[in-house]
């Protein structure tokens, strides 16, 4: 594995969006594999694709308790509302409340190509929610209702 590095806001690729994955190959799980070490390195809750250069849909989410990799994904079905601080990895030390769906259900390829549907409530809703606007080139801060002062 190795660490990339992350692209930061200002770069027009995090505001392109992102194609397909079609093969799912050694490189995906390279990607993949990377991209994990990269967000757990910049202790991140979440990476997309165009974060680390990557204009492919791929997703990597650990809130805590679960690394979840999604290819292509994609919301099915979401129900609720809340409202909570959201940062990004590639806009470092700012923070917003962004308000989310509650909970979503998303539907996802594994690294091999199978489908499979992950559901996630609060923290983890959030997350999905945020990693896959970037797949569209959107970033929290575009949907904030208000930027907070910045932590550090
Ligand atoms: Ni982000």
């Amino acid at each position: 594995m190795a660490k990339r590095q992350i692209v930061k806001e200002g770069d027009p690729i995090l505001r392109k969006k992102c194609r397909p994955v079609e093969k799912f190959d050694d490189r995906l799980a390279i990607l993949l594999d990377d991209m994990a070490e990269t967000m757990y390195s910049a202790n991140g809750v979440g990476l997309a694709g165009p974060q680390v250069g990557m204009l492919r849909r791929v997703v990597v989410i650990d809130t805590g308790d679960h690394l979840y990799e999604l290819v292509n994904p994609r919301i099915i079905d979401s129900a609720g509302s809340e409202s909570g601080s959201e940062g990004c990895l590639s806009c470092p030390g700012e923070w917003g409340m962004v308000t989310r769906p509650k909970w979503v259900k998303v539907e996802a390829y594994d690294r091999h190509g199978n489908r499979f549907e992950v559901e996630g409530e609060d923290l983890l809703a959030r997350a999905f929610c945020h990693e896959l606007d970037h797949l569209e080139g959107v970033l929290f801060k575009d949907i904030a209702t208000e930027m907070l002062e910045e932590d550090q």
